[in-house]
């Protein structure tokens, strides 16, 4: 038997058989019906979807002398010619090939002759968003006077670089990708009728890394199907194992085993998994990649669990033996630890290409997973029961990328007795104290006044003298020689601290107590410093391979 890729000996032949698109089909359909044809059709989306075969199928269908319904016959010698990419009234152009900017330039000389026989002349475009400029202008000239039975069908997996001006004048189909679902039910049917089985999990490997494509899927079918061809096709029965040797990929199975170990925090038999894939002489890189994918569904599920928001097998794209799996490892973690699991995974899939010792990093990830309690541990530390004198950090939100997020600010006890030393000018019994009393004082009254006084370096002279100094030059001194500025400081100072209180202004800058706004600059740095020397802190970078991306300080 000569061999044909199953694909092309697959593809759908009416609209019946397509899998998915029936948004597409049934307007299609429809419009042969009801005699509204458009000239222009625009078929966009991702590869091996189907947008070649609807654009066969639907060609046929106008052009079948025996279509019934916009169901051609698949049996005249039009539809044969047009099934076999030959028909003289049907051209196929690739957008791709360099004859097709020719062909397309050639389409102008050619339209104004009606087809050689039947009603429509059809040109299907694939890849059209290739043309070049003076194609497109070709076409365009002749989609604004299209000749009435001409349509056009053109085909793009990149539907973003066709220009406006061609768009307009399409009616636009999107094809979708096909649920992992769909594209196992099409294996399965396919292969029923060839007489071969692959089981389930199998075909949902196959599924997984097609990627919505049928087109892929169905070569990694064959790729399967050959690796064990001979001529016993006619009974052939394979187990996911042997897809996964076929496609040297690895399968769900091993994904599963090293999760249900995470989720039961047994690093020991995890570091086994991740040898025995290793040994098994897969690709490391996709195993984690699969253990990442499998994470997404557990993710889902613990969700669906926490929000007590029930997902079903279909919305997950899954099979219902898989579902239970999923949903049975979910009842044990929380979305929490499958965050962190997901983080770990997705730095180390990272780390896996380039990395030259790629067990040893999968082996480190998975410790890091187990280790995620005592992570828990520091975190309620930091949390903070606040009479644990051990654990004094500053009051800092070390905003550590997820999974380590600390959400809220982290309250930690006030430094034990050290009273001179501290970083808190704010709040010490002190002269800076009592300026800050009088600069709150004033912001309650006088908000503006009070932002003003708070660039103010100060100096005490003489027990009632205050000296003030704003910034040279800025802002904040020239407000402060406005004379009802003036005026109001010094009388809000009298009714602070005493009628007998005076002030005057100073530019002697390097004399005066730093303002407000420099001490609380001071102390913010001084916190951030703290925090970002803080041993919980860079525990956390340890076990978690963490980095900090800011220092957020939450002031009282
Ligand atoms: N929606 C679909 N239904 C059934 N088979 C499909 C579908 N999409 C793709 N295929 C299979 O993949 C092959 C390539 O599909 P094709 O229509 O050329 O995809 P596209 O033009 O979108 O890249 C077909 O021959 C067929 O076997
Ligand atoms: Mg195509
Ligand atoms: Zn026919």
């Amino acid at each position: 038997m000569a061999y044909l890729a199953i694909a092309r000996k697959w593809r759908p032949s009416r609209f019946e058989d397509l899998v998915g698109q029936s948004h597409v089909v049934q307007t299609l359909k429809n419009a042969i019906q009801f005699n509204r044809v458009s000239h222009a059709y625009l078929f966009s989306g991702s590869r091996g979807i189907g947008k070649t075969s609807v654009a066969r199928i639907f060609a046929k269908a106008l052009r079948c002398p025996n279509a019934v319904n916009a169901v051609p016959c698949n049996e005249c010698t039009e539809c044969l010619a047009i099934s076999e990419s030959r028909s003289v009234d049907v051209v196929e152009i690739d957008g791709a090939s360099n004859n097709g900017v020719e062909a397309v330039r050639g389409i102008r000389d050619n339209v104004a002759y009606g087809a050689s026989s039947g009603k429509y002349k059809i040109y299907i475009i694939d890849e059209v968003h290739m043309l070049s400029l003076s194609a497109f202008n070709a076409l365009l000239k002749t989609l604004e006077e299209p000749p009435a039975h001409i349509v056009f069908i053109f085909a793009t997996t990149e539907v973003q670089k066709i220009p406006l001006t061609i768009l307009g004048r399409c009616q636009r189909f999107e094809f979708r990708r096909l649920t992992q679902l769909q594209v196992i039910e099409r294996l399965k049917y396919i292969l029923e009728s060839e007489k071969m089985r692959i089981e389930e999990e199998g075909l949902r490997l196959i599924a997984s890394y097609s990627d919505g494509s049928l087109r892929d899927a169905l070569s990694l079918l064959d790729q399967v199907l050959s690796f064990y061809s001979g001529d016993k096709t006619g009974q052939l029965q394979l187990t996911e194992k042997q897809v996964v040797e076929a496609l040297g990929v690895t399968d769900t199975n091993s994904a599963w085993l090293l999760i249900n170990h995470l989720v039961d925090k047994n690093m020991k038999s995890a570091l086994q998994q991740v040898n025995e894939v290793y040994r098994s002489g897969a690709d490391l890189k996709g195993f984690a990649e699969r253990v990442l994918e499998q994470l997404r569904l557990l993710y889902l599920s613990v969700v669906s669990i926490e929000t007590k928001q029930a997902v079903s097998a279909d919305e997950l794209d899954i099979s219902s033996g898989h579902f239970n799996r999923v949903q049975e490892a979910a009842q044990k973690t929380n979305v929490l630890q499958v965050e962190r699991m997901s983080q770990i995974m997705g730095k180390t899939i990272q780390q896996l290409s380039w990395t030259s010792l790629p067990q040893f990093n999968l082996e480190m990830a998975v410790v890091r997973m187990c280790k995620l309690d005592d992570l828990a541990q520091i975190e309620s530390g930091l949390k903070g029961e606040e009479s644990e004198p051990k654990k004094a950090e500053p009051a800092v939100t070390a905003a550590i990328p997820a999974p380590v997020s600390v959400s809220a600010p982290v309250p930690v006890a006030k430094p034990a007795p050290m009273p001179v030393a501290t970083p808190e000018p704010i709040q010490a019994q002190s002269f800076e104290n009592s300026w800050k009393g009088f600069v709150d004082f004033v912001m309650k009254k006088r908000p503006l006044l009070g932002a003003l006084l708070t660039h103010a370096q100060f100096r005490m002279e003489k027990e009632t003298h205050y000296v003030l100094a704003f910034p040279e030059g800025s802002f904040y001194e020239k407000q402060s020689m406005d004379s009802k500025n003036y005026k109001d400081i010094g009388d809000a100072l009298k009714a602070f601290f005493g009628k007998d209180t005076t002030f005057s202004l100073s530019n002697a800058t390097h004399l005066a107590e730093k303002s407000l706004v420099q001490q609380q600059d001071d102390h913010i740095k001084a916190l951030k410093k703290s925090a970002l020397e803080s041993e919980v802190v860079n525990e956390m970078k340890q076990v978690l391979g963490a980095e900090i991306v800011d220092v957020q300080v939450d002031l009282p």
